[in-house]
């Protein structure tokens, strides 16, 4: 696990650093063979469960996503978010991130904010626990409707401020989550450690989306989404030609029955 992420450290200013979502093993197979880092992020909240808010995701729903996901990840490194109100206390916190290793046996957790939660990222890494940070825009605590950020020179001092205070607490990494171009850069050259952006530009070391979202899967139209393919077209021809078969009584052929 320390190499995967002296790996990843190693890529800044190099390689970008590639970054996915997986909520289960079938779509962990495809994804871990192209990636630096599995994150099996609380999205799965609204891409799976149709939730409006990341909030009522719960530590379980997590674990059990991990658990499916952790076999078919072999090359790169798995991250869990921290669900919400699971790392509300320095206790809490370590008691949860400990529960969903043992439970996982995921490589790193990842948490969201800055200041606000150092101590139990301070606790987190003494405890021997690999953390991915995550700033900017940060769902889980987000009021209101989704705003980019980093657009005022007050908000860029904070960040900036914010990360160098996860680096200096022992974050590996940090997700810069919704942030302007011109400060994501900033960020990115304040640290040693690798920024993973989402919406926040090329200015970072590595680019981290949704799968769904990027297969098309999910049906979405936030702004730095980028759809790669159209994987429903090829999931329509699929299903369509099954109930063809079905209907006109080709299938279940002989070589289909027992
Ligand atoms: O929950 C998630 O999937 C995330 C990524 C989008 C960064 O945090």
């Amino acid at each position: 696990m320390i190499s995967k992420i002296k790996k990843i450290l190693d890529k800044k200013n190099k390689i970008k650093i590639l970054c996915l979502t997986a909520y289960s093993k079938n779509f962990a197979e495809q994804i871990d063979k192209h990636v630096d880092i599995t994150l099996v992020g609380d999205s799965l909240g609204s891409v799976l469960y149709n939730y409006n808010t990341t909030k009522k995701v719960s530590l379980i729903n997590m674990i059990e996503h991990s658990k499916s996901v952790r076999p078919a990840v072999k090359k790169s490194l798995m991250v869990v978010d921290m669900p919400y109100n699971t790392y509300n206390t320095n206790s809490s916190a370590l008691k949860n991130a400990k529960k969903i290793i043992q439970e996982t046996n995921c490589d790193a957790i990842k948490l969201e904010g800055g200041k606000k939660i150092i101590n139990q990222i301070k606790y987190l890494t003494r405890n021997k626990i690999a953390v991915m940070g995550h700033l900017g825009l940060l769902p889980q605590t987000a009021v209101g409707k989704f705003k980019s950020k980093g657009k005022t020179i007050k908000e860029t001092k904070q960040l900036i401020k914010d990360a160098l205070l996860l680096q200096e607490n022992g974050v590996f990494a940090i997700v810069l989550e919704c942030i302007k171009s011109s400060t994501a850069k900033k960020i990115t050259q304040a640290l040693k450690i690798p920024t993973i952006g989402i919406g926040s530009s090329i200015n970072c070391d590595g680019q981290v989306l949704v799968t769904d979202d990027l297969i098309g899967l999910n049906n979405t139209n936030i702004k730095f989404v980028k759809k790669f393919i159209d994987i429903k077209k090829f999931i329509n021809i699929g299903i369509k030609k099954f109930a063809d078969e079905v209907k006109s009584k080709k299938y279940p052929s002989k070589k289909y029955s027992y």
